[in-house]
């Protein structure tokens, strides 16, 4: 049987959980998908960097979109990051020149993942996400696959695993939020940009696309109602202690009678709920359907090991000739979002 070949742009935390899994799970992967899964090619920033895996094998590219573009690959896997740039410009260049693409980058798609999608359906390729959004835990494959046949009434969860620990710490160790902030730098928990964390903005870009989903519209992160946790404070987790509450930076997305709400910010949840035993840096996504009801999913949202995890589910899924469209549906049939509006005072 032909090999499925991957293309790996990309060698941080998760390209090289990628490799990792590829490598030690060869024959397993060949026999679930019915053919080989092979990398022939990789590309990074640095070729010199010690990485922690045996890469002797791969062909190596200094340039993003001349991997994407590799007459020996199929499959281009984008584990660069961010909105613009290589990522972009080398997720474009695979899909015309043919290739499926695999994505952990929540923030391409919330800005970009209308156009791609569409450009995707022109070519006739397919762009998989699964590990944008909640890591590990296969949400993406929740809804486009397993509740394809519910009407989605909500989607709501803990989608940032850094914010959870941070107000989680502060809570245990009764610390302020600059304390547990530093923490989390020291740990490496933060984005390069910290904003990105605490801000909301990472975890609005992983609401706009599950919204998409969820609801049949175009990716808006744009009308994303957004606040960040940076002005918790401790007597604020206190007194929500106290009232039986804890503090979680919230998101939740719901079609009203005035158009699609979507909002990242904090929220009071009762301590004995689901979503209020969470604690560290675990994910938590709540859908409600209109048939199956309410299903919690609960999982690592960050790391090596479960954000490859999602990869590897995707690249399976296109080895197996699985091949859904980008948000479960035709791109040129999502309608426009309509932004709900605030009600009147
Ligand atoms: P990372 O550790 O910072 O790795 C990024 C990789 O991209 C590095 O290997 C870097 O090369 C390479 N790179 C940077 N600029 C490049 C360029 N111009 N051309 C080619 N390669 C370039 O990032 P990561 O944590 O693995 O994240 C990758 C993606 O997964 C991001 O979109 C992120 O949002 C998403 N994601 C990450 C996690 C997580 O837990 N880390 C979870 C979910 C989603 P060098 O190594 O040579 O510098
Ligand atoms: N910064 C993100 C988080 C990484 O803390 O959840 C995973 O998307």
């Amino acid at each position: 049987d032909q090999p499925l070949r991957l293309g790996i742009a990309g060698l941080g935390t998760v390209g090289i959980g990628v490799v990792k899994i590829v490598q030690r799970h060869a024959e397993m992967l060949a026999m679930r998908a019915g053919r080989p899964v092979e990398i022939t090619a990789i590309c990074a920033r640095d070729r010199k960097k010690n990485r922690d895996a045996d890469l002797s094998g791969f062909a190596w590219e200094d340039d993003a979109v001349a991997l994407a573009t590799r007459e020996d690959v199929d499959v281009f896997v984008e584990l660069i990051g961010g909105d613009q740039g290589p990522a972009k410009d080398a997720t474009e260049a695979a899909i015309r020149a043919g290739k499926d693409v695999v994505t952990a980058n929540k923030a391409l798609l919330a800005h970009h993942g209308q156009a791609l999608a569409e450009l995707a359906e022109a070519e006739g390729r397919v762009i998989r996400y699964e590990a944008a959004v909640a890591g590990g835990i296969p949400v993406i494959k929740a809804l486009t696959e397993g509740l394809a046949g519910n009407g989605i009434r909500r989607v709501m969860g803990v989608m940032n695993g850094t914010c959870n620990y941070i107000l989680t710490r502060m809570e245990d160790a009764g610390l302020p939020y600059d304390t547990v902030f530093e923490e989390a730098r020291q740990l490496g928990y933060l984005e390069a940009d910290p904003q990105l964390d605490v801000g909301g903005i990472d975890a609005g870009h992983k609401l706009a696309i599950l919204s998409a989903i969820a609801f049949g519209t175009q990716v808006s992160f744009s009308t994303v109602t957004l606040e960040g946790i940076g002005r918790i404070s401790i007597d604020d987790i206190r007194r929500a202690g106290d009232m039986g509450y804890k503090i979680k930076l919230l998101g939740v997305a719901q079609m009203t009678r005035r158009g699609l709400e979507q909002r990242m910010t904090p929220c009071l949840v009762p301590a004995s709920s689901p979503l209020g035993q969470l604690t560290g840096g675990t994910n938590m996504v709540v859908l409600e359907g209109d048939a199956v009801g309410q299903i919690v999913l609960r999982g690592a949202g960050a790391g090596e090991g479960p954000t490859a995890s999602a990869v590897m589910g995707d690249v399976m899924d296109i080895a197996r000739g699985l091949r859904l469209p980008t948000f479960g549906q035709p791109a040129t049939s999502l309608t426009q979002v309509t932004p709900a509006m605030a009600p009147a005072p």
